[in-house]
């Protein structure tokens, strides 16, 4: 960065200081991520929801069977049709990806039912051509905090991930759902209601027995683990065993929404203020995909803006202007762009934002992509830390699916690197050697998780286990 003149130089420095989360800040939020895990079990609760799911078990690898799923996400709607087969952990699937329209997250509740309950028949239509199908248990991806009193009931807690529909938040969302589906008349029953996490969770246990973790890096971020309902002392009023386990749905996005230890820096601050629930989900808002284009372009503004430091001087920089111009795969490109002089990103700014870019700058806005993304990686890594930490896990693996883990640049072995200094593991002995705690790609959580689920509560039925499917009044 020899060229770089002094006023960006110093404007780096700044920067490199706001977003570097060091080692004894991995520690602390770490520590603060353990309490927080078991407040949010406890009968008091806390900010993280710690969601019982009565997803209750890994599955074995047995499971068989032909199941549908649908997954909502944050950007996209899928349905699939999932042949659990009986070769052991393997399975068949069909599946269609349908865009969610950018306006029916903020339209009415109506609209989403019905654009769900649509996606759905065409499905139907295209690959079932008038086929019953009405014996077949659907598994419903919903990834957002839900409280389940059984595996196929979900309150909505409160949207997140940019989601802003009115009247669901409070509500049981399977009625809606199923109402929309009568309407239509697509013969589809609803099993179960899962989260990604879990679902992810499942699926990669499925396949590989040392799964313990689910996580989402992605538009939004978030991660399950298996707990013993003895453990759960928000559970206990239901007498169910105490070493039966029970999938929790952490929704971590939402630790530290009191701001106790989180290094948020101001650009953090507007994020979460101009979002549809301010006060909400503040881990996820310095890490999800969601946000990171977002607090990057602010960062670019503010400097800007900023009359004594001298970016994009004398440019009209209006398109850089409007919120969530810049998803995460902007800042991907740019940290992915592999020529010595920045051209590409150059061309980015040019192309996308009309902006005409100096080399010193080209250096800046690499530096602020990296930044940004280490950060998000590395804060990652204190949750998966936490839940390891409290379960005593001392190796185990983690499926992580999702945009951000799968797409960006890094990414992975970011959080790696940060697991080893929040864990202390004593330095590799050869490339070779697979750390203790490894988060790996996981296999597909909202459709073959979600036919998993389904299955292994079809299974609890025959078994005569009603917990979490039945009132608890008619299983005591
Ligand atoms: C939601 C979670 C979800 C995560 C990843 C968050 O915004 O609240 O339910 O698991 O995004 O999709």
């Amino acid at each position: 960065m020899a060229d770089v003149p002094k006023d960006l130089l110093q404007e780096i420095e700044r920067l490199e200081k706001l977003f570097t989360v060091d080692a004894t800040m991995l520690k602390k939020v770490t520590d603060h991520f353990i309490t927080e895990l078991d407040k949010g079990l406890s009968v008091e609760g806390g900010s993280i929801p710690m969601n019982p799911t009565w997803c209750m078990g890994f599955p074995t690898g047995d499971e068989t069977g032909t199941f549908l799923a649908l997954d909502m996400g944050g950007t996209n709607l899928r349905v699939c049709e999932i042949i659990l087969t009986d070769q052991k952990s393997e399975f068949d699937i069909i599946q269609s990806k349908y865009r969610m329209p950018e306006e029916l997250k903020t339209g009415d509740a109506d609209e989403l039912w019905e654009y769900i309950a649509d996606c759905l028949q065409q499905f139907v239509e295209t690959h079932h051509d008038g086929k019953e199908l009405d014996k077949l248990p659907l598994g419903f991806t919903f990834s957002y905090p839900a409280t389940q009193d059984y595996i196929d009931h979900g309150v909505l807690q409160r949207w997140t991930k940019g989601f802003d529909i009115a009247g669901v938040e409070g509500k049981n969302v399977v009625p809606m759902f199923e109402a929309a589906i009568a309407k239509r008349g697509v013969p589809i029953k609803l099993t179960a209601l899962i989260n990604d996490t879990t679902g992810t969770m499942i699926a990669s246990a499925y396949t590989d027995p040392k799964m313990k973790i689910g996580c989402i890096f992605g538009t939004g971020c978030n991660a399950a683990y298996m707990e013993d309902c003895g453990s759960i002392p928000k559970l206990a009023h239901m007498n169910l065993p105490k070493d039966m386990p029970m999938a929790i749905n952490c929704e971590w996005g939402a630790f530290d929404n009191e701001h106790k230890v989180l290094p948020r820096t101001q650009y953090d601050i507007i994020v979460d203020k101009d979002s549809p629930r301010p006060g909400q989900q503040a881990f996820e808002k310095m890490i999800a995909g969601l946000y990171l284009g977002e607090i990057f372009r602010l960062v670019l503004v503010d400097l800007h803006d900023n009359k004594e430091v001298h970016v994009f001087e004398g440019q009209n920089i209006d398109k850089l202007r409007k919120a969530y111009t810049l998803d995460s795969s902007f800042l991907s490109l740019v940290e992915e762009d592999p020529f010595e002089n920045l051209s590409e990103t150059g061309d980015l700014f040019s192309n996308r934002l009309s902006i005409t870019t100096t080399r010193p700058e080209l250096e800046l806005i690499r530096r602020l992509a990296e930044l940004i993304g280490t950060r998000a990686a590395r804060l990652s890594a204190c949750g998966v830390a936490a839940i390891a930490k409290k379960k005593g896990y001392k190796t185990c693996h983690v499926g992580a699916d999702g945009s951000v883990f799968n797409k960006y640049p890094h990414f992975k072995q970011r959080g790696a690197v940060a697991l080893r200094e929040i864990l202390d593991w004593p330095a590799k002995k050869s490339a070779k050697e697979e750390d203790p705690i490894e988060i790996l790609a996981a296999e597909d959580g909202s459709g073959v998780g979600a036919a998993l689920i389904a299955a292994l509560t079809l299974k609890r039925v025959k078994e005569g286990n009603m917990a979490g499917i039945l009132h608890p009044e008619n299983y005591k």
